[in-house]
């Protein structure tokens, strides 16, 4: 028996999901129109974010306490099943983002529910879910002409010591959600849609927690981590960094994003014996109050010779005028803990580390060059994963579907 999901049976799941929002989802259908920054952090306090909008949602989201990240490969035939597939992931991400289950209900008690149940009663917990296409699908697919010159494999660096089989792949879902479980049910069910057409290579989970109060939140090596982010309410600041533009060599990536993935560990133990002063001095800012050394608190301005010199945060952002600043990327990543290793000495955590921005070749390139030469957060940590995700412009109107621009182009 063929593995693979008919193009009627694709259809058909999409279609079944619709009829799910098309009953549910008021909260998405009323709060269309683009996903403002306003609109982002007026959802901080709201359980649903909207789906629809000029930029796909979970980017310039406030980060949800929990991740799941889902990489693909591609086994379909080619680009009719692609375009199925992304119509049919659309309709059922409206769906669950707007808290609705799958399906309809009285269905058929021969066949397997189309909704799984994990997350029947639970609150939408502002799940988001961000599609991205990766760099090795454009010729499966036939569209080789399409690939975007910002999406070309990340470089080796210097002690990269990366597992293929926990990077790459050919399409991507970032689920962020404020419950777990939620995330969970989300990439399974676009797991089951894509059935035949796409096979899971690898899956990340991670967590962040805010802390009281709200503020900036912190990484496994007790720092704060977000502090020198660009604002996510600066508008001009995310058209020139983060958003692709109409003109930057495909027009139909307009209002998308790329996404480098990085799966980092932290060599926990060996950071857990060193001082202090010596942790403070790997970033060149305070532990407790994130103050950059030379200052009081944290966002006070960065004195670039008050920080050492291979110091992360100089590494990483040497302050050299308009050059560094067109460097500036959104990075969103999460927390890991995966248990002890193979030989149970050290434990297996750190940082999934995602960074949103306009081109990479021209952001994460040169700042991850300077760090993988010289960076003193380089005793601590390993890569162990990469991977490049041209994630797609949003889905404006409730009959768009996401890469529609792809195809239409
Ligand atoms: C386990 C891995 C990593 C940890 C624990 C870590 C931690 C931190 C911390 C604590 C800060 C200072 C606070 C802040 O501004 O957010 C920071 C800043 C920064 N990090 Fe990392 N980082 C990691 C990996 C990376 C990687 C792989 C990149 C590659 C692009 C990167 C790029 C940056 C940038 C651009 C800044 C802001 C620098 C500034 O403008 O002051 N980090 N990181």
């Amino acid at each position: 028996v063929s593995r693979k999901l008919s193009r009627k049976q694709l259809l058909i799941a999409g279609g079944a999901a619709g009829a799910a929002a098309a009953v549910g989802g008021g909260i998405v259908h009323e709060s269309r129109s683009g996903a403002t920054p306003a609109q982002a952090d007026a959802s901080v306090q709201s359980p649903t974010v909207p789906f629809h909008g000029v930029y796909q949602a979970g980017i310039l989201t406030p980060s949800q306490s929990d991740l799941r990240f889902a990489s693909f490969d591609f086994i379909g035939s080619g680009k009719q099943d692609l375009h199925d597939l992304l119509r049919a992931w659309t309709t059922a991400a409206a769906t669950l983002t707007a808290g609705q289950p799958l399906g309809t209900p009285n269905e058929d008690p021969a066949k397997p529910p189309t909704d799984t149940g994990e997350a029947t009663g639970l609150a939408p917990a502002r799940l988001t879910l961000t599609f991205g296409l990766g760099p090795t699908l454009f010729d499966k697919v036939g569209l080789s002409s399409r690939r975007p010159p910002q999406l070309t494999d990340i470089p080796h660096f210097p002690f990269d010591e990366l597992d293929p089989s926990i990077s790459g792949g050919d399409l991507c879902v970032q689920a962020c959600a404020d419950d777990p479980q939620v995330a969970f049910h989300a990439i399974r069910a676009l797991t089951r849609i894509g059935f035949g057409v796409t096979a899971l290579r690898w899956i990340q989970s991670g967590f962040t927690s805010a802390p009281v109060g709200n503020g900036t939140k912190r990484n496994l090596m007790g720092f704060k981590d977000g502090t020198a982010n660009p604002s996510t309410s600066d508008a001009a600041m995310m058209k020139s960094n983060v958003w692709a533009s109409a003109g930057d060599g495909q027009d139909w990536m307009a209002n998308g994003s790329y996404l480098v993935s990085r799966k980092v560990e932290i060599r926990i133990e060996v950071w857990d014996t060193s001082a202090e002063s010596e942790q403070e001095g790997v970033f060149g800012r305070h532990k407790r109050s994130g103050a950059p050394f030379g200052a009081t608190s944290e966002f006070d301005t960065v004195h670039i010779e008050d920080i050492p010199a291979r110091a992360h945060i100089r590494r990483a952002n040497p302050r050299q005028g308009e050059v560094t600043e067109r460097e500036r990327i959104l990075r969103r990543g999460y927390n890991f803990d995966e248990g002890l290793d193979a030989g149970f000495t050290e434990s297996v955590a750190g940082l999934f580390f995602l960074a949103y921005q306009r081109d990479p070749r021209a952001q994460f390139v040169p700042i991850q060059s300077r760090l993988a030469a010289e960076d003193r957060l380089n005793e601590y940590i390993q890569h162990v994963s990469s991977a490049v995700w041209a994630i797609l412009p949003g889905v404006e109107r409730p009959d768009d579907y996401l890469g529609q621009t792809l195809f239409e182009a």
